[in-house]
């Protein structure tokens, strides 16, 4: 694997692998990488592509000075878990190669409807932060298929909008959830948990299998919601958000709508780290 740190090294090499026929795949990160990551690169490779990784902990999508600050950087260790999975190339820009006028002056991204509200409602501006940092990186390495975790839901609905609105040819692959052997989903704020926090966050996820089994027996959509904030906060989280969406658009169901592709999400705090899960599943019924 080779690593670059410029835009002008990463083209080459995308410019030398598409002389050679390579479809690119695309895996966009901050570090700090798990199994979910590695997931996404072997599905790139499944594909077939030319593999390209983008490590780069963006300033833009962080709306907390502190949570910016202590965001592991791991870089060795990282390049060490891409190295094995057989990625082709690593582009680890720094902060002035990403945003070299500045962030004030860089050109923004805003996705409306699916942005609003879930994550983007607690983290403000944090998902023009995203799609302003993904178009750059899309430009910069031209991907054919580009490969996100659906751990972050509402990430990959704005992913999808954007590149829709703005007619980028590059195909979107949603990968499932990576989990540990009790349930909870991987991903770097994990690191954050003491032992202790570590061994109620697998709580997260079974929260929101209580909400999908009150679902499915009928329960009054309020009384599951109300339920599950309920057992978070008992479970010694401060829930942040748990929701019952249409997977289309990440937009509320109500009581008394059908649903089809259903996605149920939740945020919480526990100790120092926000974690984030959801459960997507078919459901063909009417919610009370
Ligand atoms: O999911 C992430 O790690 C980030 O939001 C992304 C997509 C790499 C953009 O910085």
């Amino acid at each position: 694997m080779i690593t670059v740190h410029t835009i002008e090294e990463l083209r080459q090499h995308v410019r030398q692998a598409r002389e050679q026929g390579r479809r690119i795949g695309f895996v966009p990160t901050m570090g700090n990488l798990h199994d979910g990551h590695i997931r996404l690169v072997d599905h790139a490779k499944a594909d077939d592509c030319f593999t390209v990784a983008s490590i780069f902990v963006n300033p833009l999508q962080f709306n907390d000075a502190s949570d910016l600050e202590r965001y592991p950087r791991t870089l060795t260790a990282d390049q060490k878990r891409l190295e094995a999975a057989a990625t082709d190339l690593l582009f680890a820009p720094d902060v002035d190669e990403m945003y070299p006028h500045g962030q004030a002056q860089q050109s923004r991204v805003h996705v409306p409807g699916v942005s609003a509200g879930l994550c983007g409602g607690s983290r403000p501006g944090h998902f023009d932060g995203v799609a302003t940092v993904v178009t750059k990186l899309f430009n910069m390495v031209q991907p054919d298929r580009a490969y996100f975790g659906e751990k972050d839901f509402q990430q990959v609905a704005v992913i999808r909008k954007m590149v829709d609105d703005l007619n980028m040819p590059i195909t979107i692959v949603p990968v499932a959830t990576a989990r540990a052997d009790d349930g909870l989903a991987l991903s770097s704020r994990n690191g954050y948990l003491s032992p202790e926090e570590r061994a109620i966050a697998p709580g997260l996820y079974r929260t929101l299998q209580h909400v999908l089994s009150r679902l499915q027996a009928h329960t009054p959509l309020a009384q599951a919601l109300a339920e599950a904030n309920e057992q978070l906060q008992q479970l010694g989280f401060i829930p942040d958000y748990v929701a019952v969406c249409h997977a289309h658009n990440v937009q509320s169901v109500q009581s008394g709508d059908t649903v089809k592709d259903l996605v149920i999400l939740a945020a919480a705090h526990l100790g120092n780290a926000r974690l984030i899960d959801n459960i997507h599943v078919t459901l063909n019924q009417r919610i009370e």
